[in-house]
């Protein structure tokens, strides 16, 4: 990696401004919000436990959801400190503001291998329009910036570059913690210059939100396989009926762009040649956003190239899930991204499943590096016990998806060069 890492650093009695992506999953039960899945926050416990080793002052700050501006109580990142604590067997101070003579004194007073948690940073406008005069506020609070919020990396906001940026001009080091670089590692070097065959599996909902990563791993894959409603697309894009399967019909020519590169380049091009496909009508029963839900009914297993006109694909079938398994154990690095069908519905999980199990056997036993790019298919993975399994999850969303696609994101281009 060409950014400083923490490890390169000296750090004693150093006040540390660590960006932390602490946007974690939470419920509220009985008026209490509740943390669902604790992944963030124990995937930061190796960069907090070398700093507190090397005597740094620790402020660690971070955004939960999207608050706009408004002090939302129920994005109070308070709970996150107490799980923190809990989770690091060792005090965390919490204060209620991110910057202000508050949060300066509560980081001027740290002593060595102490840690303190900043309230939301999204509880100001200037943090996601990057102001110069809110990161100027942050950055008094630090000598030193850590980035360890890959999953928030692709965001230009205040805590994720412009204080970055601010320190770096008064002389402070700027570096990568330890699961920025972890990231950088398994979604950057080790997929520039994989070990073959390198199989990609990509599904999910849009073909727009993946095509830019086709399009780079297409240069670099010896197969993909593509599941999820994505494959839909790309079967209206050949001619074939979808029925009432979601898909983007504004973006079939890009769908016909990408099988041309793939023929012109010789990588194999996997789409489903089966899908369990349901019969969808509307309820009376309205969702949280107030539109109808929908039963899927009749579930089957459709063997037909295409789809009939008042039925929808919801997962791959089940010899695609064979073919698409006899590609992967083969492989000797797998990047797996989305999930192959409607898998939160365990009716419609199988597909995604068989595609979870295959990975975890060809990294056992044929020793292949699988990576999972975040997001739904991380999801899927834990849901089905399996998650230790793999060679590396990425806690980023959309910061994988980008930096998949090739650019540098934000986030690591602030930080100082080696
Ligand atoms: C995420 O959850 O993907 C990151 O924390 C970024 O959150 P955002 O999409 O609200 O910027």
């Amino acid at each position: 990696m060409s950014k400083l890492a923490v490890n390169d650093l000296q750090l004693h009695g150093q006040r540390v401004f660590v960006r932390v992506d602490y946007n974690v999953p939470m419920e509220d039960r009985d008026g209490q919000m509740v943390i669902n899945d604790t992944t963030r926050i124990k995937e930061t416990l190796p960069t907090l436990k070398l700093l507190i080793d090397k005597g740094a002052r620790i402020i660690l700050a971070a955004h939960l959801g999207r608050p706009k501006g408004q002090r939302e109580p129920s994005m109070s990142l308070r709970p996150v400190a107490v799980k923190l604590q809990e989770m690091l067997g060792k005090p965390v101070a919490f204060v209620g503001d991110c910057v202000g003579s508050e949060a300066e004194q509560a980081a001027n007073a740290l002593k060595t291998g102490e840690i303190l948690l900043l309230e939301n940073v999204r509880y100001y406008n200037e943090e996601e329009a990057n102001e110069a005069g809110f990161a100027e506020k942050l950055s008094r609070l630090a000598d030193v910036y850590v980035n360890d919020a890959f999953g928030a990396a692709h965001r230009a906001h205040a805590s994720t570059e412009g204080v970055a940026r601010l320190i770096s001009s008064r002389g402070g080091k700027c570096a990568a913690g330890l699961l920025m670089e972890r990231e950088l590692k398994f979604l950057g070097d080790e997929l520039d210059k994989p070990a073959r065959p390198f199989v990609v599996i990509l599904g999910g909902a849009k073909v727009s939100d993946k095509i830019k990563v086709i399009d780079r791993l297409l240069e670099k894959a010896d197969a993909i396989l593509i599941g999820g409603a994505m494959a839909y697309t790309f079967k209206l894009a050949q001619g074939l009926k979808v029925g009432k399967s979601l898909v983007e019909p504004d973006k079939t020519d890009v769908a016909l762009a990408a099988l041309a590169k793939a023929k012109q380049r010789g990588v194999k091009f996997l789409l489903p040649v089966d899908n369990t496909v349901v019969t969808p009508f509307k309820t009376d029963r309205l969702d949280k956003k107030g539109r109808p839900v929908m039963e899927l009914t009749n579930p089957r297993n459709n063997t037909d190239p295409n789809i009939p006109d008042l039925e929808e694909g919801v997962d791959i079938g089940p010899a695609t899930a064979k073919a698409y398994a006899e590609e992967i154990k083969r492989a000797k690095t797998i990047l797996w991204n989305g999930p192959m069908g409607i898998f939160e519905d365990k009716r419609f999980a199988p597909g995604t499943n068989a595609i979870a199990q295959a990975v975890v056997e060809a990294t056992k036993t044929n020793g292949a590096k699988s990576i999972i790019g975040g997001g739904d298919s991380v999801k899927a993975l834990n849901k089905a016990g399996l998650g230790d399994k793999v060679t590396f999850m990425s806690t980023g969303g959309g910061a994988s998806l980008e930096f998949l696609e090739g650019g540098e994101l934000p986030g690591v281009a602030a930080l100082s060069n080696k």
